[in-house]
Protein backbone atom coordinates (compact mmCIF):
# COMPACT_ATOMS: atom_id res chain seq x y z
CA UNK A 1 0.00 0.00 0.00
CA UNK A 2 1.14 3.32 -0.60
CA UNK A 3 1.96 6.24 1.51
CA UNK A 4 -1.16 8.39 0.21
CA UNK A 5 -3.19 5.38 0.10
CA UNK A 6 -2.82 4.82 3.77
CA UNK A 7 -3.26 8.34 4.64
CA UNK A 8 -6.58 8.12 2.79
CA UNK A 9 -7.77 5.36 4.43
CA UNK A 10 -6.60 6.76 8.20
CA UNK A 11 -8.31 10.04 7.20
CA UNK A 12 -11.74 7.96 6.33
CA UNK A 13 -11.24 5.68 9.11
CA UNK A 14 -10.79 8.83 11.34
CA UNK A 15 -14.03 10.63 9.81
CA UNK A 16 -16.25 7.36 10.22
CA UNK A 17 -14.81 7.32 14.24
CA UNK A 18 -16.15 11.20 14.29
CA UNK A 19 -19.21 10.41 12.29
CA UNK A 20 -20.14 7.44 14.68
CA UNK A 21 -19.26 9.85 17.84
CA UNK A 22 -21.90 11.98 16.73
CA UNK A 23 -24.21 9.66 16.34
CA UNK A 24 -23.80 8.45 19.70
CA UNK A 25 -24.05 11.66 21.97
CA UNK A 26 -27.39 12.32 20.00
CA UNK A 27 -28.53 9.22 20.84
CA UNK A 28 -26.93 9.41 24.09
CA UNK A 29 -29.02 12.95 24.62
CA UNK A 30 -26.06 14.56 25.86
CA UNK A 31 -26.19 17.31 22.92
CA UNK A 32 -30.01 17.83 24.23
CA UNK A 33 -31.91 17.31 21.11
CA UNK A 34 -35.09 16.10 21.65
CA UNK A 35 -36.98 15.62 24.80
CA UNK A 36 -39.00 12.51 25.71
CA UNK A 37 -42.58 12.78 25.95
CA UNK A 38 -44.54 12.96 29.29
CA UNK A 39 -47.52 10.64 30.01
CA UNK A 40 -49.59 13.72 30.95
CA UNK A 41 -48.36 15.36 26.81
CA UNK A 42 -49.29 11.93 25.26
CA UNK A 43 -52.91 12.11 27.66
CA UNK A 44 -53.60 15.62 25.88
CA UNK A 45 -53.75 14.53 22.12
CA UNK A 46 -54.53 10.66 22.92
CA UNK A 47 -58.60 11.41 22.50
CA UNK A 48 -58.90 8.43 19.73
CA UNK A 49 -62.07 6.64 20.68
CA UNK A 50 -62.14 2.77 19.01
CA UNK A 51 -65.67 1.83 17.51
CA UNK A 52 -65.68 -1.11 20.56
CA UNK A 53 -65.47 1.78 22.91
CA UNK A 54 -62.10 1.81 24.22
CA UNK A 55 -60.54 5.20 25.41
CA UNK A 56 -64.04 6.40 26.33
CA UNK A 57 -63.56 9.01 29.60
CA UNK A 58 -65.01 8.68 32.43
CA UNK A 59 -68.80 10.85 33.05
CA UNK A 60 -72.11 10.32 31.71
CA UNK A 61 -75.36 11.64 30.25
CA UNK A 62 -78.48 11.60 29.05
CA UNK A 63 -80.68 13.52 26.68
CA UNK A 64 -82.80 15.89 28.68
CA UNK A 65 -79.41 17.23 29.86
CA UNK A 66 -78.52 17.74 26.05
CA UNK A 67 -81.33 19.69 25.30
CA UNK A 68 -80.22 22.94 26.25
CA UNK A 69 -76.73 22.63 25.85
CA UNK A 70 -77.53 21.62 22.03
CA UNK A 71 -79.96 24.98 22.17
CA UNK A 72 -77.35 27.30 23.19
CA UNK A 73 -73.60 25.64 20.76
CA UNK A 74 -75.48 23.88 18.07
CA UNK A 75 -78.98 24.45 17.21
CA UNK A 76 -77.24 27.60 15.17
CA UNK A 77 -75.96 25.38 12.60
CA UNK A 78 -77.49 22.34 12.66
CA UNK A 79 -81.58 23.83 13.61
CA UNK A 80 -83.66 23.43 16.46
CA UNK A 81 -84.09 19.88 17.76
CA UNK A 82 -81.24 19.06 15.46
CA UNK A 83 -83.51 19.40 12.15
CA UNK A 84 -81.13 21.00 9.41
CA UNK A 85 -80.20 24.38 9.15
CA UNK A 86 -77.12 25.80 7.66
CA UNK A 87 -75.56 22.46 8.03
CA UNK A 88 -76.30 18.96 8.50
CA UNK A 89 -79.98 17.75 10.10
CA UNK A 90 -78.64 15.52 12.87
CA UNK A 91 -81.46 14.32 13.99
CA UNK A 92 -84.14 13.09 10.88
CA UNK A 93 -85.91 9.96 9.59
CA UNK A 94 -84.44 10.50 5.86
CA UNK A 95 -83.77 7.16 4.30
CA UNK A 96 -80.30 6.95 2.66
CA UNK A 97 -80.59 8.28 -1.10
CA UNK A 98 -78.12 8.53 -3.67
CA UNK A 99 -74.57 6.96 -4.16
CA UNK A 100 -71.21 7.88 -2.37
CA UNK A 101 -70.32 11.21 -1.91
CA UNK A 102 -73.97 12.44 -3.40
CA UNK A 103 -75.43 9.89 -0.73
CA UNK A 104 -77.77 12.11 2.27
CA UNK A 105 -75.85 10.60 4.80
CA UNK A 106 -76.91 10.96 8.29
CA UNK A 107 -76.20 9.99 11.94
CA UNK A 108 -79.43 7.63 11.63
CA UNK A 109 -79.26 6.07 8.32
CA UNK A 110 -75.48 5.98 8.13
CA UNK A 111 -73.13 6.10 11.15
CA UNK A 112 -72.11 2.67 11.82
CA UNK A 113 -70.54 2.80 15.73
CA UNK A 114 -72.31 5.12 18.49
CA UNK A 115 -69.05 5.49 20.02
CA UNK A 116 -67.87 7.95 16.94
CA UNK A 117 -70.18 10.30 17.75
CA UNK A 118 -68.99 10.59 20.95
CA UNK A 119 -65.30 10.84 19.53
CA UNK A 120 -66.54 13.33 16.94
CA UNK A 121 -68.30 15.72 18.96
CA UNK A 122 -65.60 16.16 21.35
CA UNK A 123 -62.69 16.54 18.73
CA UNK A 124 -64.69 18.72 15.94
CA UNK A 125 -67.48 20.73 17.42
CA UNK A 126 -69.08 23.17 17.80
CA UNK A 127 -67.27 23.81 14.68
CA UNK A 128 -65.93 27.47 15.86
CA UNK A 129 -64.57 26.35 19.43
CA UNK A 130 -63.64 22.38 19.20
CA UNK A 131 -62.62 20.55 22.16
CA UNK A 132 -64.22 22.96 24.71
CA UNK A 133 -66.97 20.57 25.52
CA UNK A 134 -66.51 18.75 28.77
CA UNK A 135 -67.23 14.49 29.11
CA UNK A 136 -70.15 14.99 30.39
CA UNK A 137 -71.71 17.44 28.04
CA UNK A 138 -70.70 15.36 24.91
CA UNK A 139 -72.42 12.45 26.91
CA UNK A 140 -75.17 14.33 27.00
CA UNK A 141 -75.24 15.47 23.47
CA UNK A 142 -74.54 12.12 22.18
CA UNK A 143 -77.94 10.84 24.32
CA UNK A 144 -79.90 14.06 23.26
CA UNK A 145 -79.11 12.60 19.60
CA UNK A 146 -79.32 8.88 19.63
CA UNK A 147 -82.50 9.53 21.78
CA UNK A 148 -83.98 12.12 19.29
CA UNK A 149 -83.52 9.10 16.48
CA UNK A 150 -85.27 7.24 18.60
CA UNK A 151 -81.89 4.41 18.44
CA UNK A 152 -81.55 4.73 22.08
CA UNK A 153 -84.77 5.05 25.26
CA UNK A 154 -85.41 8.92 25.98
CA UNK A 155 -84.35 8.74 29.55
CA UNK A 156 -81.09 5.81 28.68
CA UNK A 157 -77.98 6.86 30.07
CA UNK A 158 -74.83 7.27 28.42
CA UNK A 159 -71.26 6.28 29.71
CA UNK A 160 -68.10 4.42 28.97
CA UNK A 161 -70.18 1.07 29.26
CA UNK A 162 -73.85 1.77 27.63
CA UNK A 163 -72.58 3.67 24.61
CA UNK A 164 -70.62 1.19 22.90
CA UNK A 165 -73.72 -1.31 23.59
CA UNK A 166 -76.10 0.65 21.50
CA UNK A 167 -76.85 -0.72 17.70
CA UNK A 168 -76.68 1.70 15.15
CA UNK A 169 -79.81 1.10 12.19
CA UNK A 170 -76.79 1.25 9.60
CA UNK A 171 -74.47 -1.26 11.28
CA UNK A 172 -73.12 -4.17 9.71
CA UNK A 173 -73.74 -2.98 6.57
CA UNK A 174 -69.77 -2.25 6.24
CA UNK A 175 -66.84 -4.57 4.83
CA UNK A 176 -63.97 -3.52 7.16
CA UNK A 177 -61.01 -3.48 5.05
CA UNK A 178 -58.34 -3.86 7.69
CA UNK A 179 -60.69 -5.71 10.67
CA UNK A 180 -57.05 -6.52 12.57
CA UNK A 181 -56.40 -2.93 13.09
CA UNK A 182 -59.26 -2.21 14.62
C1 LIG B 1 -70.85 27.12 13.28
C2 LIG B 1 -71.61 25.98 12.85
C3 LIG B 1 -71.65 24.72 13.69
C4 LIG B 1 -71.93 24.60 15.03
C5 LIG B 1 -72.21 25.70 16.05
C6 LIG B 1 -71.96 23.18 15.30
N1 LIG B 1 -71.69 22.47 14.17
FE1 LIG B 1 -71.73 20.46 13.95
N2 LIG B 1 -71.22 20.62 12.01
C7 LIG B 1 -70.97 21.83 11.37
C8 LIG B 1 -70.49 21.53 10.03
C9 LIG B 1 -70.05 22.58 9.00
C10 LIG B 1 -70.48 20.14 9.90
C11 LIG B 1 -70.04 19.31 8.70
C12 LIG B 1 -68.56 19.14 8.81
C13 LIG B 1 -68.02 18.27 7.69
O1 LIG B 1 -68.77 17.60 7.00
O2 LIG B 1 -66.78 18.25 7.57
C14 LIG B 1 -70.96 19.60 11.15
C15 LIG B 1 -71.11 18.25 11.39
C16 LIG B 1 -71.57 17.72 12.58
C17 LIG B 1 -71.85 16.33 12.81
C18 LIG B 1 -71.70 15.21 11.78
C19 LIG B 1 -72.98 15.11 10.99
C20 LIG B 1 -72.96 14.07 9.92
O3 LIG B 1 -74.03 13.46 9.65
O4 LIG B 1 -71.91 13.82 9.33
C21 LIG B 1 -72.25 16.19 14.10
C22 LIG B 1 -72.65 14.91 14.81
C23 LIG B 1 -72.24 17.52 14.69
N3 LIG B 1 -71.83 18.44 13.74
C24 LIG B 1 -72.60 17.80 16.00
C25 LIG B 1 -72.58 19.09 16.53
C26 LIG B 1 -72.88 19.36 17.91
C27 LIG B 1 -73.28 18.34 18.94
C28 LIG B 1 -72.74 20.72 18.08
C29 LIG B 1 -72.88 21.52 19.34
C30 LIG B 1 -71.95 21.19 20.40
C31 LIG B 1 -72.38 21.28 16.79
N4 LIG B 1 -72.28 20.26 15.88
C32 LIG B 1 -72.19 22.63 16.55
C33 LIG B 1 -71.16 23.09 11.86
C34 LIG B 1 -71.49 23.38 13.17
Amino acid sequence: MSISRVFATATALALLGLVAAQAQNSLGGSVGLGTPITEADVLAWNITIFPDGRNLPPGSGVAAAGVQIFAEKCAACHGEGGKGGSNPALITDQPLKGNGIEANKTVRNFWENPTTLYDYIRRAMPWPAPRTLSNEEVYALVAYILAGNGIIEKNAVMDATSLPKVIMPNHGNFILRYPDLI
